[in-house]
């Protein structure tokens, strides 16, 4: 329980191979500096002999003092040995790298093989593909779009009653709506003197008793309204606020009309988040005599 703990070696072979190299190559460095110290304190002692204590004095060859010979050849040796340091053993040998490139190339291939092995198969991407085209082509085949008239604070009715009268925008929401499906809460259902003529009227309540004239699907929910609209390329969710709220978080396209004001209100449409939905229409229009207020056509897309 207390013996000696058998000391586990913290690096591998190849970290000590790539030590003892380095070690070696400091080694070689130190020994070259040191023979330019040395070449540098015997060039003087050369000279001192030769000319201070006048030995060989008289050895002349080529009219020339025999120290600059002596120091020349040393010059020659010590190049030679730079020579070899920097150049001949230039880092750690020609053959260590060819086996540290080999070394890295194995390891390199060592991974591509893993990473190919954990890739699906081509089949299965194939399957992938198609079952997402799959979807979307579902998803594109149904428009589910808001139709709304929103003043610029967002109010859309008061007293179960729209607050302004904008003629544009009736006539607006008729060339959309005409011959589709439109889904709208009790509420705004009964805010209608009479269902509107060539559209499909999809309503929804909570109450299951009732009463709708013939012709008007009574549907529970947001869901079986939308399930109701399945042969409708584009139905339209056409209010009011509560409906808006539930219908906005999955809308593909909001048709809206923004009225240039603010009003009272006890209902109002969502905020339009700009991280969802991209402005992709933008008419403004100047009030006029059948227009009691200026107004912009606005057309937001998911992204
Ligand atoms: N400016 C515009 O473009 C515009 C358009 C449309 C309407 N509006 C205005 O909006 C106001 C009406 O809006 P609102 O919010 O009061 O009412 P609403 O949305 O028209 O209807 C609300 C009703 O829908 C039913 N409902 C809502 N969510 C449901 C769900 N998940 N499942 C089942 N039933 C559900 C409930 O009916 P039950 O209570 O019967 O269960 C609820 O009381 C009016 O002032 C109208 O004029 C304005």
């Amino acid at each position: 329980m207390f013996g000696r703990k058998k000391s586990v070696p913290q690096i591998d072979k190849e970290q000590l191979e790539l030590i003892e190299n380095a070690q070696k190559r400091i080694k070689q460095k130190k020994k070259l500096y040191i023979h330019f110290v040395i070449f540098l304190i015997g060039s003087v002692f050369l000279i001192l002999f030769n000319l201070g204590l006048g030995f060989g004095k008289d050895f002349k060859p080529l009219e020339t003092h025999w120290f600059v010979f002596a120091i020349l050849f040393w010059l020659f040796l010590f190049l030679y040995h730079a020579f070899n340091v920097f150049i001949t053993y230039k880092f750690m040998g020609k053959e260590w790298e060819t086996q540290q490139l080999n070394k890295l190339v194995a390891k390199q291939k060592a991974r591509i093989e893993k990473l190919i092995k954990s890739l699906p198969s081509d089949e299965a991407l194939i399957e992938k593909a198609q079952a997402s085209v799959a979807i979307n082509s579902e998803k594109k085949k149904q428009e589910l779009t808001i139709i709304v008239a929103a003043s610029d604070n967002d109010a859309i009715g008061k007293h179960n009653k729209l607050i302004w009268h904008i003629s544009d925008d009736l006539k607006r929401f008729k060339s959309f709506t005409n011959g589709h499906h439109i889904i709208m809460g009790r509420k705004t259902f009964e805010s209608f003197p009479k269902p509107l003529p060539n559209r499909t009227h999809v309503v929804i309540t909570r109450n299951l008793n009732y009463q709708v004239p013939e012709g008007v699907i009574l549907v529970n929910s947001l869901e079986d309204a939308i399930k109701a609209c399945s042969q409708d390329s584009q139905p339209f969710i056409i209010g009011g606020g509560e409906i808006y709220k539930q219908a906005i978080l999955i809308a593909d396209k909001i048709e809206i009309t923004r009225v240039h004001e603010s009003f009272e209100a006890d209902t109002f449409f969502p905020k339009i988040d700009p991280a969802v939905w991209k402005e992709t229409a933008n008419v403004f229009h100047e009030k006029s005599d059948k227009n009691d207020y200026s107004y912009s056509f606005l057309t937001y897309e998911r992204r």
